[in-house]
């Protein structure tokens, strides 16, 4: 480069100088025209400068336009892997269908086995416990269960585990495995009868709720709360909860109170959903307020499986998070 060239000739000035003094008209005469091209060169280096400044916001817009293409097609891809690994999810989960015809019969005598307590605690003292153990949150937790019982009228397919709702078909699926024996489902809701449990026995189904169903369960069931079974120790095979934990007012109490019925070898399976970065529930303390219209606390995933960590082994899961917010685990007693 010229610029290059005439700098490495300015380093030599101090010989050239000496041409000044005793070098020929010629000499001098090149030197002028070198020192003039240089001058020219150095004049027109700003307008390089703006040239190069030019070319690299050009490129950086450039970049930016790439990196935002990038991005789209990578959440684009998530978004289709998400998709893709949901659906053979739901595939594998169909799956387990066929395997209900390789489990064990279920005796037909266990009818009688699932009959409540005699003389056990009625839902107003139950709620009177609750009130005393956590008084604030109490109070809210009864406005909520008015509010929910008011959107579950008429038993609407996105509330209610009836018939055509997708993930409580899947929930079926997925409990298949599980559906032997004697079952207890917490929060069994309004519906005569949750989808889930239709492939089992009736008279094999104990079912829970604070709230009456539209027409009578064909199954036992208790007006009640899970933080209070009114059944013995070591009863059930499994325990069903089908988004019924988070609307639940005191969660410890109730997975004492499920760890106690269930049998040693029994399980416990949830339906429940995540909302990622919920605060850690604690119903005892005075800064208790609902996070939505529904429901006073949310799983957060992390500190959910730590509390099931404390009572209960994980045996499996599975998330269609990514699709549709819901987890299917399944737990034994530890
Ligand atoms: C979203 S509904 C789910 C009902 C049903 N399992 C289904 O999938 O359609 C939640 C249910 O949990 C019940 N529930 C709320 N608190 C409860 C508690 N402490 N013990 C048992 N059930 C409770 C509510 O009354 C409601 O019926």
């Amino acid at each position: 480069m010229n610029l290059a060239r005439n700098m490495t000739r300015l380093l030599h000035m101090p010989g050239k100088l000496e041409v000044f003094s005793t070098g020929t008209k010629e000499e001098i005469d090149s030197l002028r025209k070198q020192f003039g091209e240089f001058k020219d060169e150095f004049e027109s280096l700003p307008h390089k400068m703006a040239e190069l400044k030019d070319d690299i916001d050009a490129a950086k817009m450039e970049l930016t336009g790439l990196t935002q293409i990038l991005e789209n097609v990578e959440a684009r891809a998530a978004v289709q892997m998400a998709q893709q690994s949901a659906s053979i999810l739901r595939a594998v989960l169909r799956q387990r269908s066929a395997m209900r015809l390789a489990m064990p019969a279920t005796d037909p005598d266990a009818a009688q086995l699932i009959s409540p307590v005699e003389g056990h605690k009625s839902l107003a003292e139950c709620y009177e416990l609750l009130s005393r153990e956590a008084p604030i949150a109490y109070e809210i937790w009864r406005r909520l269960v008015d509010v929910n019982e008011a959107t579950y009228e008429g038993c609407p397919v996105h509330s209610c585990s009836v018939a055509g709702h997708e993930m409580a078909e899947l929930f079926a699926c997925f409990l298949v495995p599980y559906l032997t024996g004697t079952v207890l489902d917490i929060g069994c809701g309004p519906q005569p009868f949750p989808v889930y449990l239709r492939e089992h026995p009736p008279n094999h189904i104990a079912g829970i709720d604070p709230l009456l169903p539209v027409d009578p369960h064909p199954f036992t069931f208790v007006q009640g709360i899970c933080e209070f079974l009114p059944w013995e120790d070591n009863l059930f095979d499994l325990v069903s909860i089908a988004t019924s934990f988070d609307h639940v007012l005191l969660i410890d109490r109730a997975l004492d109170e499920i760890h106690r019925v269930l049998k040693p070898t029994g399980h416990l399976v949830i339906w429940t959903s995540f909302v990622s970065g919920a605060a850690v529930y604690d119903p005892y303390g005075s800064d208790v307020a609902p996070v939505d219209e529904y429901h006073l606390f949310h799983f957060d995933r992390g500190w959910f499986e730590e509390l099931m960590s404390k009572r209960y082994v994980q045996r499996e899961m599975i998330s269609l998070a990514e699709t549709s917010g819901s987890c299917f685990y399944s737990f034994q007693p530890a």
